[in-house]
């Protein structure tokens, strides 16, 4: 399987999963998606992150991103596991978890990197637009949890530069200055951004989050 690069299409399927056979278009609907990898399941780094998942479900429902995650074990396995999760974590997992049995998602993902281990799946994560591009990846080795505020973050950067002539600077976060893209000249910049560009270079222009 090719690696999956930014604004490639995101490959549909259609899989078991804990809440039932899914497709994955259906599911997504015309918002955001979030696709990301367990190693497998009964493993502690991945029962923190599927409850702090859970926990962030409403963040990423006010920015109509749906979760789907996936672990190469069983359907069955996945409904005891998530009786743990909502235990010990003291949430209630609200997200579908596909049962990847046969690998056969983890393939159209690349989410299998053999060098790391050949059969387990690595901790990916997916963002997926409302186009059905890719517009993030990122891997994690199994020995690291993901950091969710990071991915609510880089939502917030990526609707934001869909729909506004911006970037976001390092560390960026909803509310801060952002960068004016450079494609526009500082003139015409002072004209689209009614609350101010400030110059600090010609190719650093900086305005107020123009949403916030
Ligand atoms: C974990 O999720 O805790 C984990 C999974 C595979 C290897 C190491 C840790």
């Amino acid at each position: 399987m090719a690696t999956l690069r930014l604004g490639d299409t995101a490959p549909d399927f259609t899989a078991e999963t804990s809440q039932g056979t899914l497709n994955f278009y259906d599911y997504l609907g015309d918002g955001w998606g979030i696709l990301f990898s367990h190693p497998a399941d009964f493993t502690p780094v991945c029962t923190t992150e599927l409850g702090t998942a859970a926990k962030f479900k409403g963040e990423f429902e006010k920015r109509n991103v749906k979760m789907m995650a996936l672990s190469v074990d069983g359907a069955e396995s996945h409904a005891e596991w998530i009786k743990d999760i909502n235990e010990t974590q003291n949430t209630v997992v609200n997200f579908p978890i596909v049962a990847d049995e046969d690998r056969k998602v983890s393939d159209l993902y690349d989410m299998i990197h053999p060098n790391a281990n050949d059969t387990l799946t690595v901790r990916s994560v997916f963002i997926i637009g409302p186009d059905k591009k890719v517009k993030l990846t990122l891997t994690y080795p199994a020995s690291t949890g993901r950091n969710f505020y990071e991915l609510l973050r880089v939502v917030d950067s990526l609707q934001l530069t869909a729909h506004h002539k911006v970037a976001t600077p390092a560390n960026w976060e909803h509310g801060e200055k952002v960068v004016v893209s450079p494609a526009i000249p500082t003139e015409e910049a002072k004209e689209i951004f009614s609350k101010g560009v400030e110059e600090v270079k010609p190719y650093l222009r900086l305005t107020p989050d123009p949403t916030a």
